[in-house]
């Protein structure tokens, strides 16, 4: 896995006073996604408002936008920021994997598209205080949806040590998952783990400096793993995609953005496995699965963003855009 999506948004925050707010890849995303100007699309991650706007900015204010988001303080201020466009959305502060909820509760049966722009936002990392970045001194919250009952406190203050390497090393390819797990349970002999800076500093000290990354934060990866966890994160991608394809209309798009390898794996082999027709072993003489193929790929690689987005927005340099068109 790739430290991107932490280290670039870090960079991004230093570069950048404030919570930073620059949509991904906006144009290729409404490029892909808008097929119909009366649409109605589903914004799966809404965060700040920037694709739902150019969303309906593209459309000149035809299409009606549902905008889901686990977090509400970041839907408050995605409210505020779209109020001009007040009647072209629907927000619905849910988990992207109750998508079928959500629509089904409208009574919507089908949609013309759905972005999902996965991971944390820079407000989230920069602003929300609960202990997304490793440069901040904040309480080791981590949670995106504050519903969730267990928090990165309570995970690294409650867990053992062979479940917190296993967690590192799962969902941060850790390779000093041992250690630092080790580290860990050694500190909450004296007094818990209360911090960001506490933790990151912690995980400093029990990788040796020789092996510290160049370019990133030694905790990059005990960071991203950690937040993962808390948010069960790639569990929704994988309930949220399958139902996605569900909800869209034939010749509909489904548009993901992922910012590391575990996530861009999930989708990259979703995409595949609708596409392809047949499961059965090879040398069959007939079909006897009778899969049908039910996505076209419109992305036969992945795209990525360009050098001017990368220079003007960091966190657009890890970024990977798939697009599925459904049959
Ligand atoms: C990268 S940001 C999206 C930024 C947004 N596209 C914009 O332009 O402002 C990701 C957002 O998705 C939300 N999110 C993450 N996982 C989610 C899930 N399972 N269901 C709903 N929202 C989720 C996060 O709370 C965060 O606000």
């Amino acid at each position: 896995m790739r430290d991107k999506d932490y280290s670039d948004m870090e960079s991004a925050a230093m570069e950048i006073e404030g919570p930073v707010h620059v949509p991904v890849m906006a144009c290729e995303v409404t490029k892909y996604l808008v097929t119909r100007p009366e649409g109605i699309y589903v914004d799966a991650t809404l965060g700040l408002g920037g694709h739902t706007k150019s969303i309906l900015e593209n459309t000149g204010c035809k299409s009606l936008v549902i905008g889901l988001d686990v977090d509400e303080e970041a839907m408050s201020l995605a409210r505020e920021a779209l109020l001009k466009y007040n009647g072209h959305v629907i927000y619905r502060n849910s988990n992207f994997s109750d998508i079928d909820k959500v629509l089904a509760s409208l009574d919507i049966r089908e949609v013309d598209g759905i972005v999902a722009d996965l991971g944390m936002s820079s407000y989230q990392l920069d602003a929300s205080e609960r202990g997304f970045s490793f440069i901040r001194d904040e309480p080791l919250d981590m949670r995106m949806d504050p519903r969730l009952r267990f928090t990165a406190y309570d995970l690294v203050n409650e867990m053992g040590a062979d479940e917190i390497s296993r967690v590192l090393r799962m969902y941060g390819e850790e390779k000093w998952a041992p250690k630092i797990a080790k580290r860990i349970v050694e500190r909450r002999k004296t007094s818990p783990i209360k911090t960001s800076a506490e933790l990151a500093e912690l995980v400093s000290h029990a990788i040796p400096a020789k092996f510290h990354p160049p370019k990133t934060h030694p905790a990059t990866r005990t960071f991203q793993a950690l937040r993962i966890a808390v948010n069960n994160e790639l569990e929704n991608i994988k309930e949220f995609l399958q139902k996605a394809v569900d909800a869209l209309k034939s010749g509909g798009r489904l548009v993901v953005i992922s910012f590391h390898s575990l996530e861009d794996r999930i989708v990259k082999n979703f995409f595949q496995g609708l596409s392809s027709p047949c499961v059965c072993p090879p040398g069959l003489p007939v079909c006897g699965c009778g899969k049908k193929k039910s996505i076209e790929i419109l992305t036969r690689s992945p795209i990525l963003a360009g050098e001017e987005e990368i220079l003007a927005n960091p966190r657009a340099r890890s970024a990977k855009m798939r697009v599925g068109e459904k049959i």
